[in-house]
């Protein structure tokens, strides 16, 4: 079966620049054009949703320039895309400067009635605050059910995350969708992210419907 739901999490970007003699934000460019070529090989696969990392609340302690370079590609990319896509953020994304906040809103009202596959864009995003909030709505409601907290999660109305990707060759989630990846497929690259080709979607595609999915049973 092919998942309906897949995060990513690009890791990788700022090595494959250095890599290449070019200073670390080159590295966030490269990504994106990555992005562009995964999304659209999991859309051509008939992938619902990607849930992809874009910028963490821990990369806030990153360089500023660093930062400034991450959002401007972002900021860039919203105010062009004109694609298929259902562009959709996750994230914090309110607290980020104005210019970059008052994009978000355009590339999600610009997009929202497309009917291509949805891409939720991670940003300023962090899960463990994510539950916090959902537990507090649900303390705020008085509503424990499992299914009243996870649609409490930001994550609420999209399908079951089936697998995460991270590539960049570290094995392990760094803050991404913790509640979400109870049951999800693990997949860990140690390619870096801007060198992910269509190939390699199509590999682990491959490889998702020989894993066997018990849940426990
Ligand atoms: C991941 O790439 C994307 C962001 C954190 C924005 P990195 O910037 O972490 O790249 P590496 O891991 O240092 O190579
Ligand atoms: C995870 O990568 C965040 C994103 C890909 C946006 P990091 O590079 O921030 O993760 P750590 O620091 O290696 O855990
Ligand atoms: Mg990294």
């Amino acid at each position: 079966m092919t998942p309906k739901h897949i995060g990513f999490i690009m890791d990788g970007n700022g090595r494959w620049a250095e890599a290449h003699g070019m200073p670390r934000v080159e590295g966030y460019k490269a990504g994106l054009e990555a992005l562009l070529r995964v999304a659209s090989e999991c859309a051509k696969c008939g992938v619902e949703v990607i849930s992809v990392y874009a910028f963490s609340t821990e990369n806030n302690a990153r360089p500023q320039e660093e930062i400034a370079a991450i959002f401007d590609v972002v900021t860039k990319f919203n105010k062009a895309y004109d694609g298929d896509f259902k562009v959709i953020y996750m994230g914090d994304v309110d607290s980020l400067p104005d210019e970059v906040a008052q994009s978000v809103r355009l590339v999600e009202y610009n997009t929202a009635d497309n009917e291509g596959m949805t891409l939720n864009i991670c940003l300023n995003y962090g899960a463990r605050d994510d539950i916090i909030h959902a537990a507090k709505l649900a303390y705020d409601h008085g509503d424990y059910t499992l299914d009243t907290f996870e649609s409490n999660l930001s994550s609420g109305t999209l399908p079951p995350l089936d697998a995460i990707v991270r590539t960049g060759g570290e094995k392990r989630l760094s803050n991404f969708m913790l509640y979400e990846a109870a049951y999800s497929e693990l997949f860990f690259l140690d390619k870096l992210w801007c060198d992910m080709t269509e190939q390699d979607v199509d590999a682990i595609l491959s490889e998702f419907e020989c894993r066997n999915r018990k849940f426990g049973k």
